[in-house]
């Protein structure tokens, strides 16, 4: 029985593997990120990854969410260039919420789906887009309406900056219903004055940001991307 169980576990991850590898095949360079680059500066533009994720982390994360008994909704800090986690979460749960800056790269996530689906997946209402810096005091306020019966997921991949990590933590998370996951992307980066998310993720293990110690579990095949959580 918990063989069987295995079995058609793995078959769910790979049937939404299947699907979001469709996604990122039809954007950008059409590639997952590989995360082995060598961090930018302020005045380089990255190669545009269909996905900014890399695979096999990414893949892991699926089944690790798959594993978990409520997919309600999900709240992410960032679109990115495609929308594609937004798609993936899409795959995953009910609802999706996706705070992002960038006007432009939502209505471009529009027509994309459009063109996708070959019609406006979107109208099915379950994904919900806040424009605005996340801690503008209308983004907040606006999240805390749309978010208003708790999430299940946040994935935090917006800024990278120790300070912008820091400050998406403390606005979102107490979002997160008991049990639900909190995560974090591009556990790997650092750049000092840019990237700070091991340093962020460090703290918050040793107890260092407001006194409780979380037990993160990482995932990291790559030297620079990686998916770190912890259950709230
Ligand atoms: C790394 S990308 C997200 C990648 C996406 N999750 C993926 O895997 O394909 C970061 C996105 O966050 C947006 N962003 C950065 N800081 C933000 C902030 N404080 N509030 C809202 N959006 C932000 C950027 O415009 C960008 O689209």
């Amino acid at each position: 029985m918990p063989r069987l169980r295995e079995d058609a576990g793995r078959s769910t991850v790979n049937r939404v593997m299947k699907q979001l590898d469709a996604w990122v095949a039809r954007h950008g360079n059409g590639k997952y990120e590989r995360g082995d680059w060598v961090p930018m500066q302020d005045f380089m533009i990255p190669d545009d990854a269909g996905i900014q994720q890399d695979r096999d982390e990414i893949k892991e994360f699926v089944s690790l969410l798959l594993s978990r008994k409520r997919l309600g909704t999900a709240l992410e800090v960032g679109l990115g260039y495609y929308g594609s986690t937004h798609f993936l979460w899409r795959l995953l749960f009910k609802r999706i919420i996706t705070i992002e800056k960038s006007h432009e790269r939502i209505r471009i996530f529009g027509t994309n789906m459009r063109a996708f689906h070959d019609r406006w997946a979107l109208g099915d209402r379950r994904s919900a887009f806040i424009i605005g810096m996340s801690y503008e005091p209308a983004t907040v306020a606006k999240t805390y309406q749309v978010a208003c019966g708790g999430v299940d997921l946040l994935f935090i991949d917006g800024d990278h900056q120790y300070a912008s990590v820091l400050t998406d933590w403390l606005l979102y998370s107490p979002l997160v219903k008991p049990g639900g996951l909190i995560a974090f992307h591009d556990v790997g980066l650092t750049v000092p004055g840019h990237y700070g998310v091991p340093e962020f993720l460090a703290r918050l293990a040793a107890g260092a940001i407001d006194g409780r110690k979380r037990t993160l579990t990482t995932i990291r095949r790559t030297k620079h991307l990686g998916v770190a959580c912890y259950e709230q």
